[in-house]
């Protein structure tokens, strides 16, 4: 505490001549000025651009921030997080244990949509406050959808003669943030664009412009030459995609998912695509069963890593995001991302 924070106290007290006001005051000042360690640790870095700007949010702020990249043993995380009050994450598994070993953290955020990598019992144990960055990498997501579908229906650029996307009916699994990004770029193709999403109406739907409601997830798949996957992994979407539902496909469906690969029943994929030799399947996460769907040449593509919010705009957008709800937090208590209510 300097000078200008007494300075600034003695400002702002009621009543200057209210000893005990005015400490009060000096209080809240010091405490709200305290400097905080903000740790970054994504075992995928952000681009360097990004960690420049979130390495000024949070000085700007009068934090301290420390960053840990490319880790490959989970001790290096232990030890960074066990002084930091602050935790940004990326896909980075923040389990009971990071928590056990974080004995001063405040506040987890994560930097993107999916915050299934959370421990949220163990946060809310311990009275952390969990966080997500919604909306700030779509974009970016989105694009790789359509990039992975142009190379899907060109027959992964093998020079043979393949098909075009405008005028085939794409389905969007859940019609959040990057499904209305998926649906906004489909339409520029000239795609008839289809919706389903279990938390919205057909009239919600609708009422956003940019997709035809479906009753239901089946239908989806009945209705759509292609079904793209956006919904999060949860106890009720774990491979709920499965023999199935994709079964349901006309002749030459395409899935595409760069959602989460747990939401994949992988064993009936597999058979179903041994079984339908139309079907193909385009992946931004690399399924366990890699090795087997490989067995599908010119049906099947997985990213090596997941690479969907892999651009400078998305790190920028999403990490820079999280600095700033951090430091909000630190500052007004602000909770407007929690995500462990
Ligand atoms: C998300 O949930 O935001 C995306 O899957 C991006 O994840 P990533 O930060 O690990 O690339």
């Amino acid at each position: 505490m300097d000078i200008i924070d007494i300075l600034d106290a003695f400002v702002v007290a009621d009543d200057v001549n209210d000893a005990r006001g005015f400490m009060k005051k000096v209080k809240s000042i010091f405490k709200n000025k305290k400097k905080m360690k903000i740790l970054g640790a994504t075992e995928k870095p952000f681009a360097k651009v990004a960690v420049d700007g979130i390495k000024k949010v949070v000085e700007e702020n009068g934090h301290q921030f420390a960053l840990l990249e490319k880790y490959t043993d989970v001790n290096d995380f232990y030890a960074a997080v066990a002084d930091a009050d602050a935790l940004i994450v990326r896909s980075d598994k923040v389990t009971k244990e990071v928590i056990d070993h974080a004995k001063n953290l405040k506040i987890v955020v994560r930097a993107g949509a999916g915050y299934d990598n959370l421990d949220l019992e163990a946060c809310t144990a311990r009275g952390i406050v969990a966080m997500n960055t919604p909306g700030q990498n779509s974009n970016a997501v989105a694009e790789l959808v359509m990039g992975m579908l142009v190379y899907a229906v060109r027959n992964f650029y093998n020079g043979k003669s393949g098909s075009e996307l405008m005028g085939k009916k794409l389905g969007i699994l859940a019609f959040g943030n990057v499904g209305r990004n998926v649906a906004r770029i489909a339409k520029g193709f000239g795609m008839d664009v289809y919706a389903y999403d279990a938390f919205m109406t057909a009239e919600q739907i609708e009422a956003t412009g940019m997709a035809k409601a479906v009753a239901n997830q089946q239908a989806l798949f009945e209705q759509c030459d292609i079904v793209s996957l956006h919904i999060p992994a949860t106890a009720e979407t774990k491979q709920s995609i499965n023999y199935d539902l994709v079964g349901k496909m006309h002749n030459g469906g395409i899935l595409v998912n760069s959602a989460r690969k747990e939401v994949i029943d992988e064993a009936g994929l597999l058979k179903l695509m041994a079984e339908r030799t139309d079907l193909k399947y385009v992946t931004d996460i690399m399924p366990d069963a890699d090795a087997e769907f490989k067995a599908f040449e010119g049906r099947y593509f997985a990213t090596p890593k997941k690479m969907g919010a892999q651009t400078e705009e998305a790190n920028i957008n999403a990490g820079i995001a999280a600095a700033n709800q951090i430091a909000d937090f630190f500052k007004t208590g602000n909770k407007k991302f929690q995500v462990n209510k």
